[in-house]
């Protein structure tokens, strides 16, 4: 397929530092396998970390290289996408303010996750402007670089709503200048922690992309399996009831499945040997992963490298949407 028939792909994730297993199966995975469907732009939004992380900005460079590093070593390939960090490219600031001019203040005030984010993180002023037009931010991100199609999980559905709304209201008070985006929704396993819950950086649950093959392990044998079968000598309901079984799931084979089924129901297997056998494959499908994070770590210029072409590749696309955007404000035809 011709570069000018693929549709165009806009994501991004919040610099959150170190990703996990879950950030790999439930956004990684379908990030690579897009790559190859869709011209695809995947943003660093240290803006929108900022939004909520005012107070400590300091963390957010680290978090921006350690995030990098894992979208790379997963085989994120920035030869076949732009991969680059929103503020390198300050026309996101710029759409962004002047969306916000025709963006009515009770569309924002409606957006569920304004108000449920100041309720969970109850500790942090999220009475701000800057929260409050988290998603004009995001609109921008979309519509600078036309974006068709946008993977995101089911949280952030009612953003690319709103941007939907944005893209419609410009269009109709200028001219048509941008596609009404589509948010993609992936079927996504979700990733049990090891206490059970979803696994979250927040809940301290996380086996991390970067844990080295012993904490893995560790972690693994701590993770709760089924409650109701406290003795080896109780007969086990994997499908049912265990929770790392749905690890278990995800990295064995469907031969190997069979065997734990039968043997943990009649009673003959325990929790522990069992979590030794779902360590030993997860290390062994993180290896090639560690070891390509590990030689893009050891040399810094290449990341850095990586995300300043990336941002001159989105800059140039970003430049070109701002200046149909001028055009249709000031009626004069762009370029
Ligand atoms: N708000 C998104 C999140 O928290 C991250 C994000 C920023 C994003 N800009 C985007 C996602 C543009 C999709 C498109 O997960």
């Amino acid at each position: 397929m011709s570069e000018q028939a693929k549709q165009r792909i806009l994501s991004g994730m919040r610099p959150s530092g170190k990703l996990h297993l879950g950030h790999l199966h439930g956004v990684l995975e379908n990030w690579k396998r897009l790559q190859d469907t869709y011209e695809c732009f995947f943003l660093v939004a240290d803006w929108h970390a900022l939004t909520t992380s005012y107070e400590c900005p300091q963390e957010i460079p680290a978090n921006i290289d350690e995030m990098v590093l894992d979208w790379l070593a997963v085989g994120i390939d920035p030869e076949r996408v732009t991969l680059f960090v929103q503020s390198d490219v300050k026309e996101h600031a710029e759409l962004h303010l002047m969306l916000s001019m025709i963006t009515p203040v009770s569309w924002l005030e409606r957006n569920p996750t304004y108000k449920e984010q100041q309720q969970y993180l109850k500790e942090k002023d999220l009475a701000t402007f800057g929260f409050l037009g988290y998603p004009v931010l995001q609109a921008a991100d979309i519509l600078l670089y036309k974006g068709q199609k946008v993977p995101v999980g089911v949280d952030q559905v009612p953003h690319i709503e709103l941007t939907r709304e944005i893209t419609r209201r410009f269009n109709y008070l200028y001219r048509d200048v941008f596609p009404e985006p589509d948010a993609l929704l992936a079927e996504v396993p979700k990733l049990p922690g090891l206490d059970g819950r979803k696994m979250s950086k927040s809940y301290g649950n996380s086996i991390f992309l970067s844990d080295s093959p012993d904490v893995v392990r560790k972690k693994l044998s701590t993770m709760i399996t089924d409650v109701e079968r406290p003795r080896m000598g109780d007969p086990g309901d994997p499908e049912n009831r265990c929770i790392a079984f749905k690890l278990h799931q995800l990295y064995l084979a469907p031969e190997q499945l069979e065997v734990i089924v039968s043997e943990c129901k009649a009673a003959k297997r325990g929790c522990a040997a069992c979590k030794k056998e779902l360590a030993e494959a997860i290390v062994l499908q993180m290896g090639p992963i560690q070891q390509r994070r590990k030689a893009l770590a050891a040399d810094s210029g290449t990341v850095r490298d990586i995300l300043a072409d990336g941002a001159s590749r989105a800059r140039k696309v970003a430049q070109s949407t701002m200046a149909q955007v001028w055009g249709a404000l000031w009626n004069r035809n762009a370029k």
